[in-house]
């Protein structure tokens, strides 16, 4: 095992959140009573403790909205597991390449584990943390991501521009994991990653793409099929009849 007991984790937090329908940011939503960013930071906190582990955590919040994000964190019980709040850009691949660009103010050695993990999975748990962990640790594994098996049979069309797509092939499901966050990188890959892709202006939905771009092997981690991402309305009534489940 080549980490350190350290975990820096970048929380993109920057979206629009257009699809929620809502002038409330999505993240201060209520699940069952938390609120959704208050679950996420919680969840994190909860596994630093449990393992002992030195945690960095850096919120990449809507351009102009620093402030007001420092005085809702301001006093809550997780807040001394974040270092720093910053600005993302106008997709996800830029709001987490300027965490990247936070965490070296913190010099983390080449091995040490970082995570990105959308602060609207809120039912995250730390086991499935744990699992990632311990697997980045791994001295042979430089990026990994939480995924689970996919439970439904999918279609690749030709193009999603018509009313009616039309099917280009069924992929084997046994084959297919829909990933989730964590997706977790050694410091040293994930710079290489950013920094090539912020010349090369390459953009992907999940970070880990980006280590496939530029040739790096990117293993699955076993996740949870809890771990949904709080994105349109009906979400928060699913994340609260699987917290029933969980207790
Ligand atoms: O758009 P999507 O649902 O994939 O976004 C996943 C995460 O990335 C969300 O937590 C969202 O806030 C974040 N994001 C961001 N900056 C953007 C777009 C998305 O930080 N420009």
């Amino acid at each position: 095992m080549s980490c350190s007991r350290k975990l820096y984790v970048i929380f993109p937090a920057a979206g629009s959140g257009s699809r929620m329908h809502s002038d409330k940011n999505k993240l201060l939503m209520e699940v069952d009573g938390i609120a959704v960013i208050d679950r996420t930071l919680s969840a994190f906190k909860k596994f630093a403790d449990e393992k002992d582990i030195d945690l960095y955590c850096v919120l990449v919040v809507s351009p102009g909205k620093i402030a007001e994000w420092e005085e809702y964190l301001d006093g809550k019980d997780y807040s001394s597991i974040i270092c720093a709040i910053t600005e993302g850009g106008d997709t996800r691949t830029k709001s987490v390449g300027n965490g990247v660009a936070v965490l070296e103010d913190y010099s983390p050695d080449d091995n040490d584990a970082v995570f990105i993990h959308d602060a609207a999975r809120c039912l995250i748990d730390t086991d499935s943390i744990s699992r990632c962990f311990d697997a980045i640790c791994n001295d042979d594994i430089c990026v990994c991501v939480s995924g689970v098996k996919t439970k439904n049979t999918i279609k690749m069309v030709k193009a999603d521009t018509d009313e009616s797509p039309l099917v280009e092939s069924t992929p084997d499901r046994n084959l297919l994991y829909e990933v989730q966050t964590p997706q977790c990188f050694k410091y040293g890959v994930l710079t290489e990653c950013y920094f090539e892709a912020s010349a090369e202006g390459y953009e992907a939905t999940d970070d880990t793409a980006l280590a496939e771009h530029y040739g790096y092997d990117v293993r699955i981690v076993e996740g949870s099929y809890a771990n949904i991402k709080i994105t349109t309305p009906e979400d928060i009534a699913i994340a609260e009849a699987l917290l029933k489940n969980m207790h």
